[in-house]
């Protein structure tokens, strides 16, 4: 039993990415909202990224948050592309939380490159962090979630849902993981786990290679009008795709599952 308050009072939540960036937002907001949290981030840069990924003491700060909030914390460094050390992760998590209702499989990376100049290594680079270790990550929870039921939230992009250039395998990761969320959605709901994914527009986080700015400047300034809101925002911010992780986490979304919810002030409109 939990003395916890708020729309997830007491649940215990999956959170990956969770160093910084949106994942530390969705770990706030739900703690704000009386959930406990295991965290897991790489925090080590990965080769092919270009730009830093978090650090060990970026982890330490989103964790030291939570627990400011009230709420419980359990950190693990792992990389979501091992699926025995997520596994192990999970376990050891929902073990001393005494459980798991929830999980946010928000860890992504992102390459920039036009068609020509797209190599192998970002391709697997990509599809690996952002697609098998989504998948990963559902693998390592859904054990937990199976007895009283749970939610799968799966952080897709904008991009998915219009097909975005500039950062194919990006843009194809996501809408992988669309498939991949229908897909187990399907095969969970007798279980009453729901999989739902979310989209979101542009953010400013550190997940910022400088080569897709020169591309959009310098070489296909054709296709910057694909990145344009429809609502007059340049971008929107991580709270507003915390408070959409936030409703899919609860039970006010009880019976949501198999869907897509965009955030994205109408990007996909145009
Ligand atoms: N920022 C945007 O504009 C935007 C838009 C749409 C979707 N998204 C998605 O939102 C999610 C969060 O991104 P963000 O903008 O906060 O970026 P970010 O780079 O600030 O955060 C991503 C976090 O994931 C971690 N990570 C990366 N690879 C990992 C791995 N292999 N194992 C474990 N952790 C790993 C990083 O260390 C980092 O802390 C990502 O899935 C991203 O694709 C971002």
């Amino acid at each position: 039993m939990s003395d916890a308050a708020g729309r997830v009072a007491g649940k215990r939540v999956l959170i990956t990415g969770a160093a910084r960036g949106m994942g530390r937002s969705h770990a706030v907001r739900l703690a704000q909202e009386g959930a406990d949290l295991i965290l897991v981030d790489i925090c080590a840069p990965l080769p092919d990224i270009e730009y830093p990924l978090s650090t060990p003491e970026d982890l330490a700060e989103t964790a030291e948050l939570v627990e400011k909030l009230g709420r419980r914390a359990v950190t693990a460094i792992v990389d979501i592309r091992d699926a025995t050390a997520m596994e192990i992760a999970v376990a050891e998590g929902a073990e001393r939380l005494g459980g798991l209702d929830a999980a946010v499989a928000n860890a992504g990376v992102l390459t920039a490159g036009t068609w020509v100049t797209t190599t192998p290594q970002q391709w697997r680079i990509v599809l690996d962090v952002n697609l098998i270790g989504t998948w990963n990550t559902c693998a390592a929870a859904i054990p937990h979630l199976l007895e009283h039921g749970g939610s799968l939230v799966n952080i897709s992009s904008a991009a998915a849902l219009k097909g975005t250039p500039l950062h194919i395998p990006y843009t194809a990761s996501k809408a992988g993981i669309v498939g991949l969320s229908r897909s187990l959605a399907n095969e969970l709901a007798a279980h009453q786990i729901r999989v739902n994914t979310v989209h979101p527009t542009g953010v400013e986080t550190g997940m910022r290679p400088d080569s897709l700015f020169t591309l959009l400047t310098e070489v296909r300034s054709d296709l910057a009008p694909i990145f344009g809101n429809a609502m007059p925002v340049a971008m929107v911010e991580a709270i507003d795709i915390s408070n959409a992780v936030l409703y899919l986490v609860s039970d006010e979304s009880r019976y949501l599952t198999g869907t897509e919810l965009k955030v994205d002030a109408g990007v996909t409109l145009r």
